[in-house]
């Protein structure tokens, strides 16, 4: 983590947390950020529905509200689907666009994640862009080109100076098997590089929790993750939140 860029650690509800269990977890969870340190953003990603409960039930603590996705539209007639402003009337600052398990199920493609990114920018969202390589993928030595061509698509027209990338290796999403500390930093370098902007945020995520946190951050490319499963337990995203670096790591 270098001294300009500040981290950012992510939380991705998924499709878990009605607005009472959001409620009870804000509960929980405001005194695990009341002494957060400065050099850090906490960001959270609820479902849609819990959105409104959930900014409200963290006002005034350091903690931003992110959506799972944005659509590129800003209205029309999208059956299922939510835009930039109506999530801006929540308070939602950060948008994920590009996470694997959309890109899996509902087939999103590259040039639909670019126009999400597009519309949360114009916006005045941050766009999270998720890019990651499978196993088949990493076993074939395609893991550079693969996320090579996720960044050069996905952020065509993004401006870099208002967006946060997230490294996410599709083995490592929900299987307990974190990626080296050492080869997510090499990736997280390399994405840096072809954003092409030293100052944008690359965060790690894939099976992070509060056992993973501290080594991860440790690496000078890594400035943050994105968790899913271990951000719904409060006081475990409070440990991760609080991750401890050595001093002069990182
Ligand atoms: P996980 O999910 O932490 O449960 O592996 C990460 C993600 O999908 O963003």
């Amino acid at each position: 983590m270098s001294l300009v860029r500040k981290a950012v650690i992510a939380g991705n509800w998924k499709m878990h947390m009605n607005c009472a269990e959001a409620l009870a977890f804000s509960q929980s969870f405001r005194a695990q950020v009341e002494n957060l340190p400065e050099d850090r953003q906490v960001v959270i990603a609820p479902p849609y529905l819990a959105i409104p409960t959930l900014s409200e039930a963290l006002s005034g603590t350091p903690v931003a509200i992110a959506a799972q996705n944005v659509h590129w539209e800003e209205k029309g007639a999208y059956t299922g689907m939510v835009s930039a402003p109506m999530l801006l009337e929540h308070g939602v600052t950060h948008a994920i666009v590009g996470h694997s398990e959309p890109r899996k199920y509902y087939s999103e493609t590259d040039e639909q994640i670019n126009m999400r990114a597009r519309t949360a920018q114009h916006y005045g969202l941050i766009p999270i862009l998720c890019v990651g390589e499978s196993l088949d993928q990493r076993e074939a030595k395609e893991t550079e080109r693969v996320i090579h061509r996720q960044v050069e698509q996905g952020l065509e027209g993004i401006d870099s100076g208002r967006l946060i990338v997230a490294y996410e290796p599709i083995w490592a999403i929900g299987t307990g098997k974190t990626c080296a500390a050492e080869e997510a930093n090499r990736i997280c370098g390399l994405i840096r590089g072809w954003v092409g902007n030293p100052e944008v945020i690359v965060q790690y995520g894939g099976s992070v929790n509060p056992a993973t946190i501290d080594d991860l951050m440790a690496q000078p490319e890594i400035d943050g993750a994105l968790v899913g499963g271990a951000s719904l337990d409060p006081i475990g995203f409070g440990r991760i939140v609080n991750y401890q670096v050595p001093v002069g790591a990182g």
